[in-house]
């Protein structure tokens, strides 16, 4: 396990993805469990699977395809990660921040975040989209971060703030479209857990009560990756299941994974739009 990479180490990804690009992104984007839909309405696509890059985690769970797709999306030149990695996987936190790195090394300033949740709110249902407000960093909390080791000046400065980390006007704009194509969009909080087991009652009692309203196993490293480096941010939760809190319902990934089917043409709606108003 890497615990840290240098910045050698970083451009060396980062040259190989940039030899198979065919546009300059600003744009990245990562889509989540079961959400990988979005990549195939990319224009002019390149494909670089995962295994064709130094460093690069590969998904190793089901619903994760584990490419870069480079091309156009409503007139933005974007670069998708169809798939991600997790701690739970076995990655360090350092592995699972690497692809952020990599893309801002890339000139990426914009970075659009989507996962898969569980629903600890109780009015939300399966299907249903949460914009991403604040997150809940309790697993950095817990002492795993991919900030962790010698700092990178080169990204950002050694303590970053985190006050403001989903933006307010991407926000506004992710709003607007909602408004203007009549997708219902919730607002909240997600925290992200190590995984890869499910919450008990009691931990979901306990996030409620800490103000979380979504549940899940990623974003957060990456989010704090690219605030560090100061790139702006757009979360979207997709609402695959009801957490548990009642003790009474058992959550499976295959009911994670067919929310998607749910969620991903509301998904890609919204991020249409919202590209294309950018
Ligand atoms: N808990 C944690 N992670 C998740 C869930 C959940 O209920 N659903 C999708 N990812």
């Amino acid at each position: 396990m890497t615990d840290y990479f240098t910045l050698a180490q970083i451009d060396e990804v980062a040259q190989a993805v940039r030899v198979r690009l065919t546009t300059r992104p600003k744009v990245g984007v990562i889509l989540g469990s079961g959400l990988g839909a979005l990549a195939e309405a990319v224009e002019s696509a390149a494909a670089i699977p995962y295994q064709d890059l130094p460093h690069w985690p590969r998904p190793t769970v089901e619903g994760h395809q584990g490419r870069l797709v480079n091309g156009k999306l409503e007139g933005q030149d974007v670069l998708v990660m169809q798939g991600r990695s997790h701690y739970y996987e076995g990655y360090s936190m350092a592995q699972v921040g690497l692809p952020v790195r990599v893309m801002r090394r890339l000139g990426i300033e914009t970075l659009i975040v989507t996962n898969a949740a569980g629903a600890v709110n109780p009015d939300f249902r399966p299907g249903d989209l949460m914009l991403i407000t604040d997150h809940l960093n309790l697993i950095g909390m817990a002492g795993l971060s991919p900030l962790r080791g010698p700092n990178l000046d080169e990204f950002g400065p050694r303590f970053p703030d985190m006050s403001q980390s989903y933006d307010r006007q991407l926000c506004a704009l992710a709003r607007q479209v909602a408004a203007e194509e009549n997708l219902q969009l919730w607002e909240g909080v997600y925290v992200c857990l190590a995984g890869p087991s499910f919450e008990t009652p009691a931990d979901l009692r306990f996030l409620r009560s800490a103000g979380v309203d979504a549940v899940g196993m990623s974003t957060v490293p990456e989010v704090t990756v690219a605030r560090h480096s100061g790139m702006r941010v757009l979360g979207v939760s997709g609402i695959s299941n009801k957490a548990n809190l009642d003790g009474n319902t058992i959550t499976t990934h295959e009911e994670v994974l067919a929310a998607g089917n749910l969620i991903a043409p509301r998904l890609t709606a919204l991020l249409r739009g919202v590209l294309r108003r950018f």
